[in-house]
């Protein structure tokens, strides 16, 4: 039997959107407890809501976090609990205000509502299945990978450069992207075992956060984060809770470490940052086609000095990642050879 849903989400979910809900179904709970994820389908509840008067598939992300004093993890705990909701603000920030400026190219799906209130929250967005995106996966062919490497190109080249003080001055991203960056990782950190990796984890960290070139990063661009037409030639992107700026190569090595095995990755892992690399000049050099004038357009120059940079960093996102994994889970399947291999050569290079 299919679970049903809470009745309050969906009275929050009639509010939010001043319509009626009909054909509830739960996608999954959030993590740890967080709340839910369901799709729905709005109708207008009279003829002057002109907005549902198709019925329309929505799906809501539905935040009703747990009563901290009831956990008994202390500041563990708290630091954590803290993060989450830090990261459900973000999101909500960047559907309302970042989602807009994507494009086709690196879809994500319209926003229809969003609603605070005093603990929690509600995200109300286009469902990607009526959008032609309706597969999902967990694991992905180096084919079918290069559909993401596409995605994450464009998005990293639609936001590159932007000024952050004018542009996103109204925005809440994170000024780090990614759920796993040092400085809100502190108690894995001092998990960790001690060694080369622990000891450099600071200087790691400064390498990418001191990047010439920086952009939006998705900030937990595995799999499951992304929706795929029925072919896999398109795909668009859901679950921004940890976007932010940063390198583009940190989501890459984060995607391909989550979506290829690792005989996949040894095989074929230059390819794949290759034909990313590709893709981010093409992204990069048709904006400056469209829109020459923008001022936060790259010169040929520059262009090539951000891949040569990013390649650089590459190694050293996989090192970044591979410390958080470290002290958060040091038996988690992903730290694998080849993540091994690319930390080896982030460190030999420090
Ligand atoms: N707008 C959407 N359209 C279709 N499916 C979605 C949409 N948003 C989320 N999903 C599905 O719900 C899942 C959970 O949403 P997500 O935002 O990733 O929550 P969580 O933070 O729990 O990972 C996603 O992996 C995706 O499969
Ligand atoms: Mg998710």
């Amino acid at each position: 039997m299919p679970e049903t849903i809470d009745t309050r989400f969906i009275q929050y979910l009639e509010d939010a959107c001043g319509a009626s809900v009909s054909e509830p179904q739960i996608i999954q709970h959030l993590w740890s407890g967080y709340g839910v994820c369901f799709r729905a389908t709005l109708s207008s509840v009279n003829t002057s809501n002109k907005r549902f008067s198709k019925p329309t598939p929505v799906v809501a992300k539905c935040v009703t976090p747990p009563d901290v004093l009831s956990h008994p993890k202390g500041w563990n705990g708290e630091a954590g609990h803290n993060r989450k909701l830090a990261s459900f603000k973000i999101e909500n920030s960047f559907y309302q205000h970042l989602q807009p400026l994507t494009n086709q190219d690196c879809y994500v799906p319209r926003c229809i509502a969003v609603k605070q209130w005093q603990q929690g929250s509600m995200l109300v967005m286009e469902d990607l299945v009526s959008a032609g995106f309706s597969n999902t996966t967990l694991t992905l062919t180096v084919k079918r990978a290069k559909t993401v490497l596409a995605w994450l190109a464009n998005f990293h080249a639609r936001f590159l450069s932007f000024d952050a003080s004018t542009v996103l001055k109204d925005v809440d991203v994170w000024s780090e992207g990614s759920y796993w960056h040092l400085d809100t990782r502190q108690d894995e950190y001092q998990r960790m075992p001690k060694g080369a990796l622990k000891t450099h984890a600071a200087t790691i960290a400064m390498r990418l956060a001191n990047a010439k070139y920086k952009t939006l990063i998705h900030g937990d661009a595995k799999v499951a984060n992304f929706c795929f037409s029925s072919d896999f030639s398109a795909c668009a992107a859901v679950d921004f809770q940890y976007v932010g700026f940063g390198i583009g190569v940190k989501d890459v090595a984060y995607f391909l470490g989550s979506a290829l095995s690792d005989e996949d990755q040894r095989a074929h892992g230059e390819s794949c940052l290759s034909d990313y690399f590709t893709l981010l000049k093409q992204a990069l050099t048709q904006r400056n086609i469209i829109s020459p004038n923008e001022k936060t357009c790259l010169n040929t120059q520059q262009i090539d000095e951000l891949i040569e940079e990013w390649k650089y960093l590459y190694s050293f996102a996989c090192a970044d990642f591979h410390r958080f994994l470290a002290g958060w889970s040091p038996e988690h399947w992903k730290i694998n050879s080849e993540l091994q291999r690319q930390t080896d050569i982030a460190l030999s290079q420090l």
